[in-house]
């Protein structure tokens, strides 16, 4: 079993790959961020995941929709294990199966996986997915050979979920979940065959600051996959006067063409859009997994092509780039 938010094999992988200033700096960053007063329900999370139960048999397996951990000796778990998954919630990203409780979380990730996965090797590749949520996607990445996967995860909560699925993997040293922002990432990092950003572009002040940083993350010839809210309207961008779908952070939602050219702005070539897709209210819904409301509250109940604001319903472009 690996001990609570160990990263000591990360630190090595960064190391041996030239990288040890940036390990030092990103073990600082964790440990300023981690102390017992960083959010009040800390404690409750750490003894959660103290909890947790034991096995030796444990199967760990992320090739299907839901990334299942079983174990033969699982019948000696009882209705307290679905209560210590419940200290995490709200689960958003998913969905995992643990122990036979099935975790139907907010998004149905694995939706989004699918429509990426048939355009992206990973194959001995070294991943950084920024704002990854869960870290749902980076066990898919190792499932498809991914040589190593980072994501960086500001909020704590998503960080300590991750931790309850880590606990139970088998290639826990080649994926690390770090409480940092795009903003933490260093320049001239040139480390990851593949930077991904899904869901986080919309979020920035500043979307083309962004995706410089991305570039900056990558090795010469690198590819990032971008995921983000696109306009289809005819117009250039989106700039909601104050919510959009009830969410307070978003800034800029491009059409594909600005989103290009942002894109080229930013050093990149050979851009692909891969997909164009509606969010249903069947990819995201509230489960008992995620009680709060969710996409169905934030659309206008007479026109769901509308969202509550009134501004055109989310649709979700995913583009592929290469680094200069
Ligand atoms: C809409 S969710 C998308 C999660 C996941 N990437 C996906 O596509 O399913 C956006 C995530 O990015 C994180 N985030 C927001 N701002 C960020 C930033 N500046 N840097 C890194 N992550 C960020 C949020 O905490 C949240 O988990």
């Amino acid at each position: 079993m690996s001990d609570l938010l160990c990263r000591k094999a990360l630190y090595q992988w960064l190391k041996s790959e030239g990288k040890s200033d940036w390990a030092d700096e990103v073990r600082s960053l964790c440990e300023s961020r981690y102390t017992a007063d960083a959010h009040g329900l800390m404690s409750d999370w750490c003894n959660a995941w103290q909890s947790l139960p034991k096995f030796n048999d444990v199967v760990f397996d992320a090739s299907q929709s839901a990334v299942r951990i079983d174990s033969a000796s699982r019948h000696r778990v009882d209705e307290s294990m679905r209560e210590l998954l419940m200290k995490f919630h709200p689960w958003r990203k998913g969905p995992f199966e643990i122990f036979g409780h099935f975790i139907d979380t907010e998004w149905r990730s694995d939706w989004k996986w699918d429509r990426l996965a048939r355009y992206v090797d990973f194959a001995d590749k070294a991943v950084l997915d920024v704002g990854c949520g869960s870290g749902y996607y980076g066990w898919r990445m190792l499932a498809a050979e991914a040589k190593f996967v980072l994501g960086c995860e500001p909020l704590q909560l998503y960080n300590m979920q991750f931790e309850v699925i880590r606990r139970y993997a088998t290639q826990r040293d080649r994926h690390f979940v770090v409480p940092l922002m795009d903003t933490d990432l260093p320049d001239r990092l040139w480390l990851f065959d593949i930077t991904m950003s899904m869901g986080v572009l919309y979020h920035r002040t500043s979307p083309i600051d962004h995706l410089k940083k991305l570039h900056q993350t990558l090795k010469p010839g690198g590819t990032l996959l971008i995921e983000t809210l696109i306009v289809d309207d005819g117009s250039d961008v989106l700039i909601p006067e104050d919510r959009y779908a009830k969410m307070r952070n978003v800034w800029f939602i491009p059409s594909i063409k600005m989103l290009e050219l942002w894109l080229r702005r930013s050093g990149y070539r050979d851009i692909q859009v891969i997909d164009v897709s509606a969010t249903t209210t069947q990819e995201q819904r509230s489960t008992p997994w995620m009680t709060y409301d969710s996409l169905a509250s934030f659309l206008d109940a007479s026109d769901p092509t509308k969202t509550i604001e009134g501004y055109p319903a989310p649709v979700r472009a995913m583009l592929t780039a290469k680094r200069d």
